[in-house]
């Protein structure tokens, strides 16, 4: 098999970038070890910047996302059970996000791909990646049963943290920075309309709680949980009661529950290698960084890797031209940097940190979050990073 980029892993990353090669008339092949099914399941990200709506949509893959999605103005920080709104839009010129989930954007993406006769591999075996460092570097899988070789010109390595591709790169080249956070998020799917009607950022002295929403009859809810808590240490009762604690509000307004479809619990680490790069092959999204959750980054880093990656492969297509690719990494780790400390500083904020038994963090982080919603200026900055910059920015 041969083709110009070879992209391993359908997830946000390996499709955004495929569509968009496609759209510039150069052609890929996406590999995946999952099912299609698995996939488009996938319960994950809710939260699109305004930037990752706008490529959508201009790419033409925005119309259900127009009709379905909901566009959010505003975020609410609750603590000492008082509520607190950061006018995210009023802030940043009228800047917005918006609540759609992961699964839908790839659905989406996938339908769009297929519709244009892409070649999509689900269930694919043993995948590698070969001869990086030459003009012919190879993909090798087994698909089908059948063991193939896929010669590209470039591979992309969109197949998420725990990928081949970064593994592949010879040791010595990346430089790797990691921090495991001691605590993670028990996330549920709830069959019940929610009960608020923009995301709710809670700090209280038993852990943080997020109520987030997908449509107006599902509720998406995480609570803060011990490092090694596994799902069957969170029976319902045991997430409601928590969720219940961290969100209760002083004047009387209550959490409705409902059926819960889907729960999991997510680790939090702050993960970057760099270069993005070696050789003929380019890491994407979260085969090269991972952000704590709670700044809801991730996905649309990986979108900006790939509107990066694909910009500089066309200039290499139309021009051989290679300036846009050599910066390729250094274009993309300046915003992925930015979103590390963002999350990072949000995720301080509003998370109890075990072992930490004096009662000074608890103070000085309830005087974080008094500062950040009585200054304007503070409330600009969380603002204008939680909607996001430009994407050309
Ligand atoms: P992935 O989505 O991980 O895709 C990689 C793909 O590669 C997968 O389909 C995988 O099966 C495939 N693959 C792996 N290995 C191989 C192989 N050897 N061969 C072939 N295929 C392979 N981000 C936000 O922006 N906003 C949010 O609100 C947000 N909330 C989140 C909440 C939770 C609970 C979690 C877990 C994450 C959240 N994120 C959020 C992060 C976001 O989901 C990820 O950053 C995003 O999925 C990254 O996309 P990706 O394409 O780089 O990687
Ligand atoms: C969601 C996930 C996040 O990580 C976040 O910060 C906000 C919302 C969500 O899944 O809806």
């Amino acid at each position: 098999m041969r083709t110009q980029v070879g992209v391993i892993g359908a997830g946000p990353a390996g499709l955004v970038l495929s569509h968009l090669l496609h759209l510039q008339g150069i052609e890929s092949i996406i590999i995946e070890r999952r099912s299609r099914e698995y996939v488009e399941k996938r319960v994950r990200a809710g939260v699109l910047e305004q930037a990752t709506v706008d490529l959508l949509c201009e790419t033409g893959v925005g119309g259900r996302l127009m009709r379905e999605g909901l566009s959010h103005h505003g975020i609410e920080l609750r603590f000492e059970g008082e509520a607190h709104r950061i006018p995210l839009s009023d802030l940043t010129g009228g800047r917005a996000i918006w609540i759609y989930g992961q699964q839908e954007v790839i659905k989406d993406l996938v339908t769009a791909r297929l519709a244009a006769g892409a070649e999509i591999h689900y269930e694919v075996s043993d995948a590698s990646v070969e001869r990086l460092d030459t003009e012919r570097p190879v993909i090798g899988c087994t698909l089908d049963g059948k063991r193939v070789n896929i010669e590209c010109d470039f591979i992309a390595g969109c197949d998420g943290f725990h990928g081949i591709c970064r593994h592949a790169i010879p040791a010595g080249v990346l430089t790797t920075y990691d921090r495991d956070y001691p605590f993670g998020w028990v996330g549920i799917l709830a069959a019940v309309a929610p009960s608020t009607d923009e995301l709710i950022y809670a700090f209280t002295e038993r852990g943080f709680a997020l109520h987030s929403l997908r449509t107006p009859e599902l509720s998406r809810l995480y609570v803060q949980c011990d490092h090694d808590d596994r799902i069957e240490d969170w029976p319902d009762d045991r997430i409601w009661d928590e969720l219940h604690q961290r969100l209760k509000k002083s004047d009387g307004w209550t959490l409705k529950e409902g059926p819960i479809l889907e729960k999991g619990i997510t680790g939090m680490r702050s993960f970057v290698a760099e270069p993005m790069q070696y050789g003929r092959m380019f890491l994407a999204g979260d085969a090269a960084h991972i952000v704590p959750p709670t700044g809801a980054k991730g996905l649309n880093l990986a979108v900006r890797d790939v509107w990066h990656l694909a910009q500089a492969l066309v200039r290499w297509y139309r021009a051989r031209d290679d300036a846009a690719l050599a910066g390729y990494s250094s274009a993309c780790l300046r915003r992925v940097w930015r979103a590390q400390d963002f999350s990072y500083w949000m995720t301080s904020m509003l998370h109890r940190f075990p072992g930490d038994d004096s009662r000074v963090s608890y103070k000085l982080q309830l005087a974080r979050l008094a500062y950040v919603v009585t200054s304007r200026a503070a409330a600009t900055s969380l603002a204008e990073n939680y909607v996001g910059f430009p994407i050309e920015d």
